[in-house]
């Protein structure tokens, strides 16, 4: 999750691992064109078994430019992706950061980008990536900060957008003595199996400017569904600029082609219109307006036409030569537990991730696609992971996790800043608490 344009918004490269937005279309954040220097911390691999002394290194960033005598220190918490260094030299915090002599310190999350606590990524070491495990990771690195440079006495501010926002929330409750206070930006602080709601924030997104444009696009992917039921397979793959002959054995294979066009769609919403061209994205263009003016636009023939311009269109200003729409492909990468060097761990973020369901479903009918069932999502776990992800499996544990979450009383001084187009904001806290946990809503124009 990540979107909009405001002061206080801040948020990493990746979102919920994109919203579990395939490989290909995934928004990768480019390397800092500034060199910045890297640091690192020995961190413990368990923090909950005393007998285990394993360590590993963890990679941090520093900023100290605006460092003034009893000024704050701003803890910016990494998330499911890899830690952007340009974060070390633009966004608002630096601005914050200078008007109040704060030292400003980025923690990348275990898992993620260079932070690698184990060998691989197998399944038996990716018990070890836990938002528990992080938050702890995150205590005892400002634990021995405070000690070794002196910071004791300084405020600690904690900050994050997406899921860190969510994790700089929960650090204010678990560790109130370390932090002073929690910038929890577009924070899904709420767990859900089945997230609906997103694709009906969505519609309602795509709506504001083109009352009709949910309509139009929901007509295109009937048509898709349509065509994909007469096996008219060459037709989808030259139209959508399909990088294979699309291949379809089974349910599964078609809801994962209507899913990847679909979520086409949920990106450019998510991320309408955001600024982060300084991580390094390339298609801040495409907005939800793009989108809207192609399927509203009667000489471009009928819905469906449209609709495969539209995705030509985002395909192209992404830089994509074609759209990768091969499930067997997609299952494949996840089971590669071998790190690269900047590791998305889109693996370990979508086992991790799914501890808060998050499914982003077509089962509400104020939504505009078809055929990308809650069942779908589920059966893609168990294809991943195996059969024992199930239903009931991914039930039981999001229940443990919002169990977690319910004992959690939110301490004062935490700021809760979403957007209002922004599907995420459903789950995050949207009216205030209290005098100070107070909820910051943005309404965006375009
Ligand atoms: C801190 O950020 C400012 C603003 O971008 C930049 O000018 C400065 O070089 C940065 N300092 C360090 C140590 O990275
Ligand atoms: C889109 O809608 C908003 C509010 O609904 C309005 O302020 C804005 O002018 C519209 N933009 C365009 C390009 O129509
Ligand atoms: C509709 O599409 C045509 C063909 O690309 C283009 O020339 C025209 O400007 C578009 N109309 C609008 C209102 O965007
Ligand atoms: C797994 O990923 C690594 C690192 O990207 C790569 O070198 C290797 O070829 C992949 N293995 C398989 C079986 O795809
Ligand atoms: C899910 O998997 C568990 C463990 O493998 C099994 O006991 C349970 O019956 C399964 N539930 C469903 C609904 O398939």
């Amino acid at each position: 999750m990540a979107r909009v344009l405001l002061l206080f918004f801040v948020c990493f490269g990746s979102s919920l691992c994109d919203g579990f937005i395939k490989k290909h279309h995934r928004r990768q954040a480019a390397p800092s064109l500034v060199p910045v220097e890297e640091y690192w911390f020995v961190q413990k691999l368990d923090h909950f078994s005393g007998a285990d002394t394993r360590v590993w290194k963890q990679r941090y960033f520093v900023n100290d430019s605006y460092v003034q005598k009893g000024g704050p220190v701003f803890l910016m918490i990494g998330g499911e992706g890899p830690a952007n260094p340009a974060w070390m030299t633009s966004g608002a915090w630096l601005t914050y950061a200078e008007k109040l002599g704060a030292l400003c310190l980025m923690l990348e999350h275990r898992f993620y980008g260079k932070s690698h606590p184990t060998k691989d990524m197998s399944t038996d070491n990716l018990r070890y990536l836990s938002s528990q495990q992080a938050l702890a990771d995150i205590a005892h690195f400002q634990t021995i900060m405070m000690e070794s440079l002196g910071l004791a006495e300084r405020k600690w501010v904690a900050l994050g957008g997406s899921y860190p926002g969510s994790l700089a929330a929960w650090y204010r409750i678990k560790y109130p003595h370390l932090v002073h206070m929690a910038v929890a930006s577009s924070a899904p602080v709420k767990a859900l199996v089945d997230f609906s709601g997103y694709l009906e924030v969505v519609q309602l997104a795509l709506a504001r400017n083109h009352s009709d444009c949910p309509k139009t696009i929901k007509v295109a992917s009937e048509e898709v569904i349509n065509l994909l039921s007469h096996k008219n397979y060459k037709k989808l793959t030259a139209d959508f600029k399909l990088c294979e002959l699309l291949e379809i054995h089974s349910s599964m294979d078609e809801s994962f082609f209507i899913d990847t066009l679909a979520e086409y769609i949920m990106n450019v919403v998510q991320y309408n219109m955001d600024n982060r061209e300084f991580e390094g994205v390339k298609d801040t263009s495409i907005t939800i307006q793009v989108v809207c003016d192609i399927m509203s636009n009667n000489s471009l023939g009928d819905s469906y036409d449209r609709y495969a311009t539209v995705m030509r269109t985002i395909t192209e200003m992404n830089g994509e030569r074609c759209i990768d729409a091969s499930y067997k492909k997609y299952t494949q990468d996840f089971k590669n537990a071998t790190w690269t060097p900047v590791s998305t761990g889109d693996s370990g973020c979508i086992r991790h991730v799914r501890n808060f369901g998050f499914f982003q479903s077509s089962d509400s009918t104020a939504q505009p696609f078809s055929g990308i069932p809650l069942s779908y999502h589920v059966q893609q776990c168990s294809d991943i992971f195996g059969p024992e992800f199930n239903l009931s499996m991914i039930t039981d544990s999001v229940q443990k996790t919002m169990s977690f979450m319910e004992d959690l009383k939110y301490k004062a001084a935490t700021s809760f800043p979403n957007g209002l187009i922004d599907p995420w904001h459903l789950l995050g806290i949207n009216s205030d608490l209290s005098e100070d946990l107070i909820a910051v809503q943005m309404e965006v124009t375009f």
